[in-house]
């Protein structure tokens, strides 16, 4: 049985402690992929100070050469992708197309944070004083503290670890005890590509003990969480005691709004994409459909007709078209979302059940489900699921539509169906997310684009694309004064 190790100091170890959480394959959990130790606060220290040490020679690495080896990485990453990608779809439950699809984007991330090591720039700012130079450049900030979900265990950890890594921190990196597989095979991309010790170091553990110890600890100075609303927050909250940087990306309700001009096959296929592919299990994902009256019943009958022809079952098989929930818990969570739906009144179209026929008993399986005639107020219509669970509010107006889709808490991203320019144009200006989409999925984007946010679904700088290197560095400014004597006539 694999126990995984903790990686302080570049040495891979044991944790010392003797409590541990099974990694199943929850398409079958009587597979069991290893044992997850949960390690102790002492240990979580070790890989701060670790990291600490490690800091005082890589902020001296000029930058383009800590993107060589990020680049490095990348290539690691593009060679192992086989391995990886199976590793990830037996833990995760993806399929094996999805995984494949998370390491290609992965990659590109990577390339492209390595790459911004030759153009981390500062500015050069004119001054008033005669034969000044004032300019500005970016400085590391030190330990960071990554802490990162099992829904993108390759992703999410690279877009954190590489532009940390290019702009000279040093990192700790807390997987979720749900993918730590994934975690390990993604850390050792970087660790080959030729890192110096201590700059990268992982630690498996509880959010509350291990990550609560990497935000406290004296030496971090950010930390970048991506999971939960109700865990960011803390986070957030525990960053700012101690004054320390912090980036959540966290849940969202997020729509896609169908009006009736719409290409409704169009809107069909992107909807059932967003809101059943990575079965429901990703921040982006489609949960609600607002749509004009007139045009659902059409709409609907193609989206049932459409989600009839999936198969559930285990993601390394080639006829599958979605798989599992990660675990018993998120699967209780699915079914208690669809049970609220059920008793707020709103109408079952498909799905709606567990699924346990032949071998789908062993695993954590939810069948595709729609719920028409939502309404703003239930439950299902205001929580995040995180499964595969569509609602469906009818609409008569593009004003009404746009005060359905902003009415929650979340902002992360949003979708419109249409052509009309008119209805694109003030969707793009009224909607109150911090990504959006016109005649595409609600799925997150290219590696150079930020990953937006706005509400409660984000907090803190955004994620990827050129502004991340604002939240891994801080600007210092210098003043170069080259007169050679001493200033006359400015006392301040
Ligand atoms: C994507 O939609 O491409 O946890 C990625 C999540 C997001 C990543 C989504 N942070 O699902």
């Amino acid at each position: 049985m694999t126990v995984y190790q903790n990686l302080i100091g570049g040495v891979w170890q044991n944790s010392e402690s003797s409590r541990r959480v099974p990694n199943l394959n929850p398409a079958d959990s009587d597979d069991v992929v290893g044992e997850v130790p949960l390690s102790t606060r002492a240990e979580a220290e070790a890989a701060c100070a670790a990291a600490a040490e490690a800091f005082k020679a890589w902020r001296a690495v000029p930058a383009p050469k800590r993107g060589d080896l990020v680049t490095q990485a990348a290539r690691l990453m593009t060679e192992r992708t086989e391995q990886i990608a199976r590793a990830l779809t037996r833990e995760e439950g993806k399929l094996l197309a999805e995984s494949y699809g998370e390491l290609g984007k992965t990659i590109k991330i990577i390339e492209y944070a390595a790459t911004e090591g030759r153009r981390l720039n500062g500015a050069t700012i004119p001054l008033e004083l005669a034969n000044n130079f004032g300019y500005t450049i970016r400085s590391p900030l030190g330990v960071c503290a990554l802490i990162t979900p099992w829904n993108f265990p390759v992703a999410l950890p690279s877009w954190k670890i590489a532009p940390a890594l290019v702009s000279g921190n040093t990192v700790v990196v807390k997987p979720s005890t749900l993918s730590p597989e994934t975690g390990r095979l993604v850390v050792e991309c970087f660790v080959d590509a030729g890192l110096p010790p201590g700059v990268v170091n992982m630690i498996y553990g509880s959010g509350s003990e291990v990550g609560a110890t990497l935000i406290d600890h004296p030496a971090t100075r950010a930390v970048s969480f991506t999971g939960s609303n109700e865990v960011g927050n803390d986070v957030y909250v525990r960053a700012a005691r101690r004054g320390i940087r912090a980036q959540c990306e966290m849940g969202g309700k997020n729509p896609v709004i169908v009006m009736e001009d719409a290409n409704l096959d169009l809107a069909v296929a992107g909807t059932i994409q967003g809101a059943f592919g990575s079965t429901g299990q990703r921040c982006t994902a489609t949960s609600r459909v607002v749509i004009m009256d007139q045009v659902a019943d059409a709409f609907l009958e193609k989206l049932v007709a459409a989600i009839s022809t999936w198969q559930v079952g285990n993601g390394l098989r080639e006829d599958v078209h979605m798989g599992p929930c990660i675990d018993a818990n998120q699967m209780e969570k699915v079914l208690g979302h669809i049970a609220s739906a059920h008793a707020d009144g709103a109408e079952l179209l498909y799905g709606g059940t567990r699924l346990t026929d032949g071998d789908l008993a062993k695993g954590y399986f939810v069948a595709p489900t729609i719920f028409d005639r939502v309404q703003p107020t239930m439950r299902i219509a205001r929580e995040e699921v995180f499964g595969p669970v569509l609602a469906v509010l009818r609409v008569d107006s593009f004003d009404q539509a746009m005060t359905v889709a902003n009415d929650v808490e979340y902002g992360l991203t949003s979708s419109i169906y249409t052509g009309n320019l008119n209805y694109i144009f003030r969707y793009v200006d009224e909607i109150q997310t911090g990504m959006t989409h016109v005649n595409s999925p609600t799925l997150g984007g290219e590696a150079q684009m930020p990953f937006g946010g706005m509400k409660a679904s984000a907090v803190g700088p955004r994620e990827q694309g050129s502004e991340t290197f604002d939240f891994y560095t801080e600007t210092k400014a210098v003043y170069i004064d080259y007169t050679g004597h001493k200033r006359e006539g400015r006392m301040y």
